[in-house]
């Protein structure tokens, strides 16, 4: 009897359940996390697209993803679209040349920037997770607790889980069409040869720094602009500088990655770089009051 009325209960809740919470709970395991979610399409600064999440579901269909991931160092499932039919699906024949001959911008919520070409963004085994598997809704990244939804850039294969080579730009919110030239003119050491060392490091810069650290207020946000309104070399000494970028987590336990695998050839050019841009200022957000309160 007791039995009885407890299902009894149990039923009438169920049935009084309002029935958007009912769609929501068919639609829960499968789907993206978050179907609402906007993902913006660009081409050299021009929005040519926005799309939601379901819709690109919708259109170009869900794959379960399982690879070893970087940042949460263990393999983990994501239900993912594929990237090649989301950017084919997005920008259709409007990318003018393949997809593939073009150069991409990643541009994350927070600030992250990647650049990428399109060989390699398109090189197959990129998807963009919409759900994560493992855990009822995005099982928090890093210290930072940072939540990779609603999109997150993840890469399948096992030859494809170094984040420098290819990196995983988390809640990602636009994909652009355009070069690190075109988007950030103001990063480039107008001037300098082509084969000097602050060319080099430029090309360095554009492949490693630049997806958190702006030059002149162009690039990604997630660390400090490191040439206004002063020069990172105006400040603190090469040496310093050079340490740093080799193994940050030796001066403070911030969100700068350690770069091991640039050598001193390469540091060298990073500076040169640096140095160059310290002469090369353009800073659109310049007090003009002489930075009185
Ligand atoms: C994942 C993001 C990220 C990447 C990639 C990155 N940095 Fe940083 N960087 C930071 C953050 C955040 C800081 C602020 C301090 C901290 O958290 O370590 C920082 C600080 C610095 C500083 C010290 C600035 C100061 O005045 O204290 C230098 C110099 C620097 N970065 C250079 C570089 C160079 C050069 C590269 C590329 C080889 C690079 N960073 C790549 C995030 C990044």
């Amino acid at each position: 009897m007791i039995r009885r009325s407890l299902a009894l209960i149990l039923l009438t809740s169920a049935c009084a359940r309002p029935s958007s919470q009912r769609n929501v709970a068919v639609i829960a395991d499968d789907g993206p996390q978050d179907p609402a979610a906007r993902l913006e399409f660009r081409i050299e600064g021009r929005t040519v697209r926005t799309a939601s999440l379901g819709d690109l579901a919708r259109s170009v269909g869900l794959e379960t993803v399982e690879s070893y991931d970087g940042y949460y160092r263990r393999p983990k499932r994501f239900r993912a679209l594929r990237l090649d039919r989301v950017l084919a699906e997005a920008f259709g024949a409007g990318g003018g040349a393949p997809l593939t001959t073009r150069h991409f911008i990643l541009r994350a919520r927070d600030g992250y920037t990647v650049p990428m070409t399109g060989e390699r963004l398109l090189e197959g085994g990129a998807y963009l997770a919409v759900r994560d598997l493992d855990a009822p809704s995005w099982e928090p990244i890093g210290p930072q607790r940072a939540n990779p939804g609603p999109a997150y850039l993840v890469w399948r294969e096992p030859n494809q889980v170094d984040l420098e080579t290819h990196p995983r730009p988390w809640q990602l919110a636009a994909i652009e069409i355009a070069t690190v030239e075109a988007v950030f003119p103001h990063t480039v050491p107008s001037g300098e040869g082509a084969g000097s060392a602050a060319r080099r490091g430029w090309e360095l810069f554009t492949e490693h720094c630049i997806r958190c650290h702006a030059i002149n207020r162009e690039g990604g946000r997630v660390g400090p602009d490191l040439s206004v309104p002063l020069n990172v070399t105006e400040y603190r000494p090469e040496a310093q500088i050079r340490a740093y970028i080799r193994n940050p987590l030796a001066f403070r336990y911030g969100a700068m990655p350690a770069h091991p695998g640039l050598g001193e050839a390469d540091l060298d050019a990073l500076v040169a770089y640096l140095r160059a841009m310290a002469t090369r200022k353009h800073d659109p957000d310049a007090r003009t009051d002489g930075g009185a309160p």
